[in-house]
């Protein structure tokens, strides 16, 4: 008998709306579940017994924390694998540490500064493979947005959003996004930053409507949902020259006032005050970048139980 295939999260764009709208309400349900006792009782651990692996080559502070803490709350165990630590630091393949390490543990996150490592990983693993961000991609952080979005503010679908800065990894994600759950994306970038035009072309195909300007302005105007990330991500190299290509993409309070009065104002962080955003709005009435966080945890529960829970995993949000 041939093995199914592993339930690899690589990209948004490898699936259909429906799965990934399955995924978050998966993750909603478990939320509740927790938030609605003032403790758990008898915690359905679906994930128990199960490792997830956890290599991260990139600092991080919530994907690991999220994802170490979410497969704990599910039952499971983590061990963090550091790849510098590893015979991969020393030239060990890639083909050959998927093939081992799919005999060790049930899933590996990868962060990696290679976004063809990911796919190559995925390629030799037998386990499914989760990806932690790339300098491509940063797909488990859009889940939770969506989430956050929703939360506050009901479905996504038909509503729109304008990212304002690089058009980095998480405004490739949210590009996907916006075709998979149907919203608006407005993006203002400056020329040379612009996101991928093939992502973009992708999008649009399914029928996204995305707006691609160099005016902030333009992109907010009447938005339902403000995003911007860091000017420098950590597959660039910071300059003067690059700081400067984005001083006119700060999202400060006069450029929210040009959003709906209700617009929410989201970032993935680590945020630098001052640069992509001011601290009046980061620490204002519009921003639920907390909540959006917390959300890393919850959405990405969702996921592990996708990933990890066979043929039944939608069924471990039930109550008992
Ligand atoms: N947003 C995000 O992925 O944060 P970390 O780099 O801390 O994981
Ligand atoms: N665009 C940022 C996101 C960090 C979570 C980076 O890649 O560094």
């Amino acid at each position: 008998a041939t093995r199914a295939a592993p339930r690899h999260f690589l990209e948004l764009r490898d699936f259909d709306g429906a799965t990934l709208r399955a995924i978050l309400d998966l993750g909603s349900r478990i939320k509740r579940m927790q938030h609605g006792r003032a403790r758990p009782l008898h915690p359905r651990l679906p994930l128990l017994g199960r490792t997830l692996g956890l290599m991260l080559s990139k600092p991080s502070t919530r994907t690991r924390v999220s994802f170490e803490v979410g497969m704990r709350q599910l039952g499971g165990e983590v061990i963090l694998l550091s790849p510098a630590d590893m015979q991969l630091g020393r030239g060990e393949t890639i083909a050959d540490t998927a093939r081992v390490l799919s005999r060790f543990v049930d899933a590996i996150v990868l962060r990696t500064g290679n976004a063809a490592a990911l796919r190559e990983l995925a390629h030799w693993s037998s386990v499914p493979v989760i990806n932690g961000l790339t300098p491509h991609s940063h797909p488990v952080q859009i889940l939770a947005d969506i989430m956050t979005f929703e939360e506050h503010r009901g479905p996504i679908a038909g509503r729109t959003v304008a990212w304002i800065g690089d058009g980095n990894n998480v405004a490739t994600s949210f590009i996907e996004a916006a075709r998979l759950f149907g919203f608006r994306l407005r993006l203002a970038t400056p020329e040379r930053h612009a996101p991928p035009a093939e992502t973009v072309a992708w999008a649009r195909q399914g029928g996204a409507e995305i707006t691609l300007t160099t005016d902030p302005r333009e992109a907010v105007a009447g938005a339902d949902c403000v995003v911007t990330d860091t000017w420098v991500s950590m597959s660039d190299s910071e300059s003067a020259q690059r700081l400067l290509a984005f001083d006119a993409y700060r999202v400060t309070g006069g450029l929210m006032a040009l959003a709906a009065p209700d617009a929410l104002f989201m970032h993935c962080l680590p945020a630098h005050i001052g640069e992509e955003v001011t601290e009046e709005v980061f620490e204002g009435p519009h921003s639920v970048v907390f909540d959006e966080a917390e959300n890393r945890l919850h959405a990405q529960k969702g996921l592990l139980a996708w990933a990890l829970g066979g043929e039944h995993w939608q069924d471990c949000g039930e109550e008992e």
